[in-house]
């Protein structure tokens, strides 16, 4: 029976891979909008892919979330001291501190046995505010390496849900509801067709590194983020997607 399921979910793989128009898919069995166990087995699918793509200086960028914490939480200890990187891919401080992206990439390094660095540094700044800022060394010295981050991992949210969590103005509610924004990820939310629709002002990659980075891993989960997915993964081919088999399925339906 088990040998069966295998054998469907590798069919669904591939069938999303060509739905999708992207590299690899890779599906876990169950749906998390039903049972929120299987973000436990995404942490474990999503930590054993980062460590089969890991190469020997790799800088890796996450982004916060309930799903990248338990990307974090599922990696396991690694005892030999490796030369990687892990950088919170954006500022923006979140909701809290379990979910914020510095917490979470310390977590991973110190799993990895790698180093670390932090951005300490909220959404939403003014220009003038980001100027300042882009002139601290500190802040200055992680900008600069993050244009070396050559794996990002990014959790993949709604841009409904992700505008209410980050309490945004009814002036950029409007905005994203009128222009049909459906996705958020790293501070930028998209329409299904993957158009930018608005981003968050803050300090980090944009969607021109975005597209550079060698290893792209987006993980999410449910079908309640299906149309978020499909809109995700028109932003680049060449990238990796971890998800569940209740999107999987809800997207081949809809696609
Ligand atoms: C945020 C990331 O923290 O988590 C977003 O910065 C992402 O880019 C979102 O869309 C997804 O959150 P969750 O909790 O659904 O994994």
């Amino acid at each position: 029976e088990q040998i069966h399921r295998f054998k469907g979910l590798n069919y669904l793989e591939k069938s999303l891979e060509k739905e999708l128009n992207i590299r690899k898919v890779i599906i876990v069995p169950g749906n998390s909008d039903e049972d929120e166990l299987i973000l436990k087995d995404i942490g474990k699918a999503t930590s054993n892919y980062i460590v089969d793509k890991l190469e020997k200086n790799s800088i890796i960028g996450i982004t916060g979330g309930t799903t990248m914490a338990q990307v974090a939480e599922e990696m396991p200890v690694y005892k030999k001291k490796s030369d990687l990187l892990v950088l919170p891919a954006r500022g923006g401080l979140g909701e809290n501190v379990e979910t914020q992206a510095n917490n979470i990439a310390a977590k991973l390094a110190q799993k990895l046995c790698g180093n670390y660095k932090l951005l300490h540094v909220p959404d939403n700044l003014s220009e003038e505010a980001m100027e300042a800022l882009l002139s601290v060394k500190e802040i200055k010295e992680v900008v600069d390496i993050m244009r070396n981050i050559n794996m990002l991992v990014f959790g993949i949210g709604r841009a409904d849900i992700m505008a209410s969590r980050r309490h945004f103005s009814d002036d950029v509610v409007k905005h994203l509801c009128e222009n049909r924004a459906v996705a958020e990820s790293f501070g930028h939310y998209f329409n299904t067709k993957g158009k930018i629709i608005w981003e968050t002002n803050t300090i980090g990659i944009s969607l021109s590194d975005f597209k550079n980075i060698k290893t792209i891993i987006g993980v999410a989960s449910g079908e309640n983020k299906a149309e978020a997915i499909i809109s995700i993964c028109r932003l680049k081919e060449d990238m990796t997607l971890i998800t569940d088999e209740g999107a999987a399925k809800k997207i081949l339906n809809i696609v």
